[in-house]
């Protein structure tokens, strides 16, 4: 299976997606990384580790419907059966997510369906929520909402600031999104009445 991973910035998700897939022999490859920004770290990574990236610069599309075409056209070059979203900092047009409807993942920072959107560090702080974590879900047109796959949970500190909560959470994405990839991977994962079944009966 081809998986696409799609990021922003730094990209350490996908660094553990490829380190996972590599340890762990997935019947499947990383065939490619995707960047919406030229100056994203997580590009250097990808390029030492031999999988090819691209660049499809949102900034050089006059519309959002423009840009989504595009990268529709790059992804599309490397047959995805999956394509994931690792801190992809762009909303996606509905045509774009209908595209992919069933085979792409976003993990955010938050106990969906707490505190879509940005910030959501500092909306679990705000809010004096005694709990936070990230959620893996499929993506669907409305912003950070689809059927969850699976969650991860951290308590909130006394003391913690966004960046000390974000350092928390971040450590439980990168064992709950590998995973998750997994699941899909090795065909774990139906969508029921939009709730998503995890097979675990092999
Ligand atoms: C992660 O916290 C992810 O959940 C959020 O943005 C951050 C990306 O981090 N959407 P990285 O680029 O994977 O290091």
């Amino acid at each position: 299976k081809n998986i696409v991973i799609l990021i922003s910035g730094r990209g350490s998700n996908m660094e553990t997606v490829v380190r996972a897939a590599q340890a762990e022999q997935w019947p499947a490859r990383i065939a490619a990384v995707i960047s919406n920004r030229p100056d994203a770290l997580g590009l250097a990574f990808a390029d030492e580790h031999g999988i090819p990236t691209a660049v499809v610069a949102n900034k050089e599309y006059p519309t959002r419907e423009a840009f989504d075409a595009a990268l529709r056209d790059v992804i599309d070059g490397y047959r995805p059966d999956l394509v994931v979203l690792a801190g992809f900092m762009r909303i996606l047009t509905p045509a774009f997510v209908a595209h992919y409807e069933g085979r792409l993942l976003n993990i955010h920072p938050s106990l969906l369906p707490h505190f879509p959107g940005l910030h959501t560090h500092e909306q679990a702080l705000a809010s004096g929520m005694k709990e936070h974590g990230a959620t893996v879900h499929f993506v669907t047109a409305e912003l950070d909402h689809g059927p969850m796959v699976d969650q991860a949970s951290v308590p909130v500190l006394p003391g913690d600031t966004a960046a000390t909560l974000a350092a928390r959470v971040l450590v439980q994405e990168h064992e709950l999104y590998p995973r998750a990839i997994r699941w899909f991977i090795e065909d774990r994962l139906t969508i029921e009445h939009g709730k998503v079944h995890v097979d675990h009966s092999t």
